[in-house]
């Protein structure tokens, strides 16, 4: 059964009035199939109403799965020494890009762990023979650098940085990764805006310690900031890392926060990410299914991908290009022709 108050605060969101974090919570702790029905399909109205049917695929290559940091969630922290560290030379990442755009990908995103060999001018040279060769979009994704840094890529031609919040409670945020704070982080993400590139952030969901009150807040977050891209998808424990025995997040839980976040946000680009389709073979669908507009396919090539292992099953194909067209079009759906960009290009 559908409560009236559940009702109301959708149709508030979907008119596109604040909801306040009693209204946001009174959604996610919803349990009724009907009213996740309800919920979904607001979502869904949304998403179609400010960004059309078109999913964007935005191909990512792992450049490098060496890193400085020790998160204790993520199997490429520093202190995990069951990994074996990659780093692919600027000529691979190059023909990665290549590759990209002979398949018909329209953006490519140049992620890896924070790894200090790629110096800003090493990155800035590798940006502009991206640009010199191809027309693609580029989105880096390489964690916290100084905003000089940031500046020089932006000026070598990078377009976009995903740099997630992960979780919008401070204490979590700085027991989780030893060493930082969210407010460094916020520093960060507030200089990418205000250089002019199209931000991402996004969240885990279910992280060991974190609250429902945290959830509410990082979503919040996320409206405040008004960010281009966000990426939410459920924590998932790595054996290597200090979580190992902590509880996945769950599935559904995410997929909820993910419509509540289209409701919220509006036109904001949000994938169906990778691991969502690692706790459930349907989970991508799903996502699809609840507001969101984007899918990262993994272009790294074989031998170095079972390597970039985050956390479990990441690193498992998850079907390829047909695949994912297959499942686009199979929800009448169509790939984005464009590069996607949120904002008209400046
Ligand atoms: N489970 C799910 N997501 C994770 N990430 C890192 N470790 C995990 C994990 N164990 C996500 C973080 C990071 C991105 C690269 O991967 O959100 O930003
Ligand atoms: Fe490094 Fe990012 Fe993993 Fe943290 S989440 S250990 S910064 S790769």
């Amino acid at each position: 059964m559908i409560r009236e108050r559940f009702l109301k605060i959708l149709q508030a969101g979907e008119r596109g009035e604040g909801l306040s974090s009693e209204d946001l919570d009174f959604l996610l702790s919803a349990e009724d199939q009907e009213e996740d029905g309800a919920l979904f399909q607001t979502a869904e109205r949304v998403r179609k109403e400010k960004v059309g049917n078109e999913v964007h695929l935005r191909g990512i290559v792992e450049f490098s799965n060496i890193c400085v940091q020790n998160c204790l969630y993520c199997g490429l922290r520093r202190d995990n020494r069951r990994l074996r560290r990659y780093r692919m030379t600027p000529g691979e990442i190059l023909d990665c890009t290549r590759n990209a755009m002979k398949i018909g990908l329209k953006t490519v995103v140049l992620q890896s762990g924070e790894d200090p060999w790629f110096t800003q001018d090493r990155l800035s040279g590798l940006i502009r023979r991206i640009k010199e060769e191809t027309d693609l979009a580029i989105t880096l994704s390489v964690g916290e650098r100084p905003a000089e840094d940031y500046r020089a890529w932006k000026r070598a031609g990078a377009d976009r940085y995903l740099l997630k919040q992960e979780t919008a409670s401070p204490a979590l945020f700085a027991r989780l990764r030893p060493g930082r704070t969210l407010r460094e982080r916020l520093d960060s993400l507030r200089a990418l805006k205000e250089l002019g590139y199209e931000v991402g952030s996004g969240n885990m969901v279910g992280l060991p310690g974190q609250t429902e009150k945290d959830l509410v807040a990082d979503i919040q977050l996320f409206k405040e900031w008004d960010f281009d891209m966000i990426g939410i998808g459920p924590f998932i424990p790595h054996p290597s890392t200090p979580l190992a025995e902590s509880p996945a997040g769950d599935l559904h839980r995410s997929v909820k926060i993910l419509a509540v976040t289209r409701i919220v946000t509006g036109n904001t680009h949000l994938p169906a990410t990778t691991a969502s389709g690692v706790l459930d073979p349907q989970g991508r669908k799903k996502a699809l299914l609840a507001g969101a507009n984007v899918i990262m396919p993994d272009i790294t090539p074989g031998k170095y991908r079972e390597h970039y292992d985050i956390y479990p099953g990441k690193t498992e194909p998850q079907g390829g290009m047909d695949s994912l067209i297959q499942l686009i079009t199979s929800l009448g759906r169509v790939i984005g022709r464009g590069a996607g960009n949120r904002r008209p290009p400046s």
